[in-house]
C-alpha cells in the first residue's frame, strides 16, 4: 500500500503537539536497531501502524494508534551504553516499554488507551501487559514488523 500526500498530511496533523517536542527529538539521538535512530524507528512504526489499519480496514481509533506508534520507545536513555551490559538486552526488552509509558505520561499525560499502546508493545515478551485494544495490538505487530526489517538490513 503507497500513502498518497493527504495520508502524510492527515498523520503529521495528528502527530502535530508530539513531532518537534524537544523530548520527541532527544529520540534522534539513540541508536534503535542497525543505524537507525530511535526517531526514525518510531516514525516508521507510525507509517507500518497506520497502513496495517488501512489496508485491512481495521477501524482503529488513528489518533490513538499514531500516537502510541510515536511515542512507543519514549524511554529516553541509551541501551547501548548501559552497565549491565551482559544481561541489559534482554531486562531492555522487559522493562523499556514501562519506562516510556512513564514518559508519555508525565510529559504529555496522554490518555490510558495510549498509554496500553505503549505499554503492550513488546508483548508477548512482556507476559502480563498484553494489547487491550485494536490500537495496541496493531502497533505491536507494526514494532515486530519494523524492527525485523531494520535488523535485516544492517
Ligand atoms: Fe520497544
Ligand atoms: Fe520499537
Amino acid at each position: 500500500m503507497k500513502l498518497k500526500e493527504e495520508d502524510y498530511r492527515f498523520i503529521k496533523n495528528e502527530l502535530n503537539e508530539y513531532l518537534n517536542h524537544p523530548e520527541v527529538q532527544k529520540m534522534k539521538g539513540y541508536v534503535a536497531h542497525g543505524r537507525k535512530t530511535l526517531y526514525s524507528h518510531c516514525l516508521s512504526v507510525v507509517i507500518t501502524a497506520y497502513k496495517i489499519n488501512r489496508q485491512f480496514k481495521l477501524n482503529a481509533n488513528e489518533h490513538t494508534l499514531l500516537v502510541g506508534a510515536l511515542l512507543h520507545d519514549l524511554y529516553l536513555y541509551d541501551w547501548h551504553d548501559h552497565p549491565l551490559n551482559w544481561n541489559i538486552f534482554k531486562m531492555h526488552g522487559f522493562t523499556h516499554p514501562e519506562a516510556a509509558r512513564k514518559n508519555a505520561e508525565r510529559i504529555f499525560n496522554v490518555d490510558e488507551d495510549i498509554q496500553n499502546v505503549i505499554k503492550s508493545h513488546m508483548w508477548p515478551l512482556t507476559l502480563r501487559s498484553y494489547p487491550k485494544s485494536k490500537e495496541a495490538a496493531i502497533v505491536c505487530l507494526a514494532d515486530k514488523l519494523v524492527a525485523t526489517r531494520e535488523t535485516l538490513r544492517r
